[in-house]
């Protein structure tokens, strides 16, 4: 019960981007309630209700995520990941819920470039999964990100 209940706060609060009526559509997400519900049932047991992670169990997606698409290898990074590339979910609605993350917990690093994962490239990238040389991708794309997009460069 108390989950369910910390379910719809959490929906509410967060229904201000990309859902409801007069919310802009954002690009690749044709159903964003489809997409917070995902989100919701697959993701935010690690990546929290708001996208900020915890030290235990994920990092954050907030203020972050978009930042991966900036540099070489991040976007096939982002969707290789074995929590997005093993989720439990069709190609379709994969690449909606990855395009949906990416707006909602990181607008400000977002290109008006970016084109949005489809499902196509989603069923490519996640047949070869990321395992244990994640780690040393991660830290790559990380120092790729601090050379790269330092503030004032
Ligand atoms: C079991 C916990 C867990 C679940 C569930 C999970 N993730 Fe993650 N996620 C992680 C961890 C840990 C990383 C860091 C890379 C790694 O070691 O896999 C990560 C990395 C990521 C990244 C790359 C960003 C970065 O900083 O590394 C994205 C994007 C992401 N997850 C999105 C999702 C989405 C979307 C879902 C739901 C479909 C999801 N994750 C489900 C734990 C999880």
């Amino acid at each position: 019960m108390l989950a369910v209940a910390t379910m719809v706060a959490g929906a509410g609060a967060m229904a201000a981007v990309g859902e409801g009526k007069g919310a802009q559509p954002l690009p690749g997400v044709s159903d964003p309630r489809q997409a917070h519900i995902d989100y919701m049932l697959k993701c935010q047991g690690c990546h929290r209700p708001d996208g900020t992670g915890s030290a235990e169990s994920a990092p954050p997606l907030r203020n972050m995520v978009a930042r991966f698409l900036g540099v070489e290898g991040g976007r096939s990074f982002i969707a290789r990941v074995p929590g997005v590339a093993m989720t439990d979910l069709d190609d379709r609605r994969l690449a909606q819920l990855l395009n949906w993350a990416l707006y909602r917990f990181d607008p400000d690093h977002m290109s008006p470039a970016f084109q949005p994962f489809t499902a196509e490239e989603i069923a490519r990238l996640r047949a070869q999964p990321l395992r244990l040389e994640r780690i040393e991708v991660r830290e790559r794309l990380l120092a790729r990100m601090e050379q790269e997009q330092a503030p004032g460069k």
